[in-house]
């Protein structure tokens, strides 16, 4: 692994040899800047020198080592040296957001759909790099699920203290788990969270670069989001009555069993929502600006709900019932779901928020 100016610790070495024994799946965790995606890389090293193909799963959407972030991806490893380039994703699980908090569900099920797509491809080893999150109730939800579905053979375990047992002990009983702790490398650096914003905004410019613009119509697709797409498009008069009572411009509003939503230009009032609720007999009533749509992040995903590509939402054309976004897919054809995330980037990479 010289050519990656990895400093490989012995315990590392030894772990590697260990893993190299008995097969995957492994999972590695450990917190921000522990070494995860750098472990990974020398692990794939050790296996592809054997002429063994390793499936590397990318379950970190912030940091990711593939693809770009706010999506997991999958790619496959047969040589050394394809960890010197770019590898293109043979798959991605849209997540909508560089932070799974709030998308505990995609990551879960994106995770699921991967391994599946990796074990079809009967590889020498599997390989799954999760993300930094390793404290809070998000973290121990994401982790315990994510070693629960996945059901690994090994978890890596990168820890200079007790950073991680934690997420380890309700697995302290789990059916042939093997657990390896090592410790972070000395050469390991933690990046601040400004640098850490700094490579997502690059990752997100290289993924846009030579994007266009395209036009995708709502009813050649199954939406997944806040609720645009799921109900019965509300007419003229409703519009305007809605516009009365949360005293702002509606432009779009639809209605199913459980819920109202609008779309609004410009500023409402928040507390006549539940008039809203009362009158059109609904659980709930959900409101989301025109502004605070505009350059959110969605998936382009083909018919399995398995991402084609990321796209930047730019226009809502309420006329034509079509959405206009930026992406670098070419053939939209494919295109079956749209999965809407939560944060808003510019093609330039910059983080604009989030709805
Ligand atoms: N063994 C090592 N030799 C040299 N540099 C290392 C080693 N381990 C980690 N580093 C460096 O430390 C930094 C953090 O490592 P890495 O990105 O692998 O951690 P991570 O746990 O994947 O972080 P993140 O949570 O941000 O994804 C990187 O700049 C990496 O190059
Ligand atoms: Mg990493």
């Amino acid at each position: 692994m010289e050519d990656l100016k990895i400093k490989i610790p012995p315990e590392w070495k030894r772990s590697v040899e260990e893993i190299d024994g008995h097969g995957g799946p492994v999972l590695v965790m450990g917190a921000q800047g522990s070494g995860k995606s750098t472990f990974c890389q020398f692990l794939t090293g050790h296996f592809t020198r054997q002429g063994k193909v390793v499936a590397w799963i990318d379950a970190d959407p912030g940091q990711p080592f593939l693809g770009p972030p706010a999506a997991l991806s999958l790619a496959v490893y047969a040589e050394p040296k394809d960890l010197l380039k770019e590898r293109k994703a043979l798959a991605m699980s849209f997540v909508g957001d560089t932070s799974p908090a709030g998308h505990l569900l995609e990551m879960i099920t994106g995770l699921q759909k991967l391994y599946r797509r990796a074990a079809a491809l009967d590889p020498g080893l599997i390989l799954v790099n999760t993300c930094g999150l390793v404290n809070g109730a998000a973290a121990r939800d994401l982790m315990f699920h994510e070693i629960d579905g996945l059901s690994p053979q090994y978890i890596v375990a990168l820890e200079s203290g007790k950073e991680v047992e934690h997420l380890l002990a309700p697995h302290s009983h789990r059916a042939g788990l093997l657990v390896i702790r090592i410790s972070p490398s000395p050469d390991g650096k933690i990046l601040s969270r400004d640098a850490r914003r700094v490579a997502r905004e690059r990752r997100f410019k290289e993924y846009f670069r030579g994007a266009g613009f395209h036009d995708l119509a709502l009813s050649d697709v199954g939406v997944h989001g806040p609720g645009l797409g799921t109900g019965e498009r509300l007419g003229f008069w409703d519009v305007n009555r809605l516009s009365q009572i949360v005293q702002g411009i509606v432009v779009h509003a639809e209605i199913s069993a459980d819920a109202l939503f609008m779309l609004v230009n410009g500023e409402y009032e928040g507390e006549e929502l539940y008039t809203a609720r009362e009158q059109y007999k609904v659980r709930e009533v959900t409101v989301l600006k025109q502004s605070e749509m505009d350059h959110l992040l969605v998936g382009l995903n083909d018919e399995k709900n398995l991402c084609l590509a990321l796209g930047i939402m730019r226009d809502i054309d309420l006329r034509d019932q079509s959405i206009r976004l930026i992406s670098p897919l070419r053939d939209m054809a494919r295109v079956r779901h749209l999965s809407i995330g939560t944060l808003r980037v510019n093609p330039a990479g910059s983080e604009l928020g989030r709805w």
